[in-house]
């Protein structure tokens, strides 16, 4: 279970969508990179943590992979703020790389793999970082350690759907997939669902999305990211559609997303004036606060 101080403060303070799918190429970096443009774009502080091994948000963003990484987070062996860049388009990275699969192994002697990610959220809170949005584009491994702590870590879940064959089926398995996982861990972020590579010229398309309406009801955003050309270009350019090409239809799309996103977000507490509630520490014998001991000194090579 999520100790109560954590749950309080933590989620409170940091909105964290987790975007997550167990199939591959639906669109969850895609989905992920160019939200993340289109709210730096207006100026949000905007994190976006790459938790996928494949590091396809690292490279859509034109950024190498210097050490340290996300990697060095999770085995807590660099701070957030040592491991973060600065992105095109205004966003804040924190780079994934091939190695971070090798997590999955050394998970297996930490104590409480799946919290490393919040913890380091947290950590970074109390340093003083401030984030308004922190983004998580996940890997199509969803019952793996590293969606576990994107999971563990979010206060929303993006389900994210491309609107094609059979996705309807791919989503309700999804579903079953998360719903286990939040079950294992105690907890529940909202579910949200965004529709994806949308072309309204085929039937099924427009079939799949008043079927997703009637299945997830409000918690389908209105706004549908639409197939464009500009996006599939987008990661060899290294640059979010907003930067590349503000006037197009994929721009227009991930800034009504972000309407939707800054208008879920209406009522909480803007993170600068939270300074006056002071964290509480964590309990003695809370399992994030890591030891030493349960670091292993290096990851396997
Ligand atoms: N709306 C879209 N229009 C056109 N191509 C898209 C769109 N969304 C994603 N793609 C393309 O589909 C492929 C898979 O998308 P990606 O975001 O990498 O999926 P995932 O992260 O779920 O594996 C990529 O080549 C990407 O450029
Ligand atoms: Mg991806």
């Amino acid at each position: 279970m999520m100790e109560p101080h954590m749950e309080e403060t933590y989620a409170a303070r940091f909105p964290v969508y987790a975007f997550v799918n167990q199939k591959g190429g639906c669109g969850k970096t895609t989905t992920a990179v160019h939200l993340a443009g289109a709210l730096a774009a207006r100026g949000e502080r905007v994190l976006l943590v790459d938790l996928d091994p494949q590091a396809h948000a690292t490279m859509g963003l034109g950024c190498s992979p210097d050490r340290p990484t996300v990697t060095d987070v999770l085995l807590g062996e660099a701070s957030l703020s040592e491991a973060v860049t600065p992105a095109p388009g205004g966003i804040t990275l924190l780079p994934s790389e091939p190695r971070l699969a090798e997590f999955e192994e050394v998970s297996g002697r930490l104590i409480h793999p799946e919290r490393r990610l919040a913890l380091a959220l947290e950590e970074a809170h109390r340093a003083g970082v401030r984030f308004d949005h922190v983004l998580l584009d996940c890997s199509p491994r969803a019952d793996g350690v590293l969606c576990a702590n994107a999971l563990f870590a979010s206060t929303h879940t993006l389900l994210i759907v491309e609107t094609g064959a059979f996705a309807l089926q791919g989503a309700i398995q999804a579903l079953k997939v998360l719903d286990e996982v939040a079950e294992n861990q105690g907890r529940s972020p909202e579910l949200r669902v965004v529709g994806t590579m949308f072309d309204r010229r085929t039937r099924f398309a427009r079939e799949l999305l008043v079927a997703l309406h009637s299945r997830f009801g409000d918690a389908l955003f209105d706004t549908v990211i639409r197939t464009s050309v500009r996006l599939r270009e987008a990661p060899a350019l290294g640059l979010p559609v907003q930067e590349l090409d503000p006037g197009c239809r994929a721009a227009a799309d991930f800034d009504a997303l972000a309407d939707e996103i800054m208008a879920l977000e209406v009522g909480r507490v803007p993170t600068a004036d939270l300074k006056e509630y002071e964290l509480r520490p964590p309990a003695p014998d809370s399992a994030l606060a890591a030891t030493p001991s349960e670091r292993p000194s290096a990851l396997p090579s």
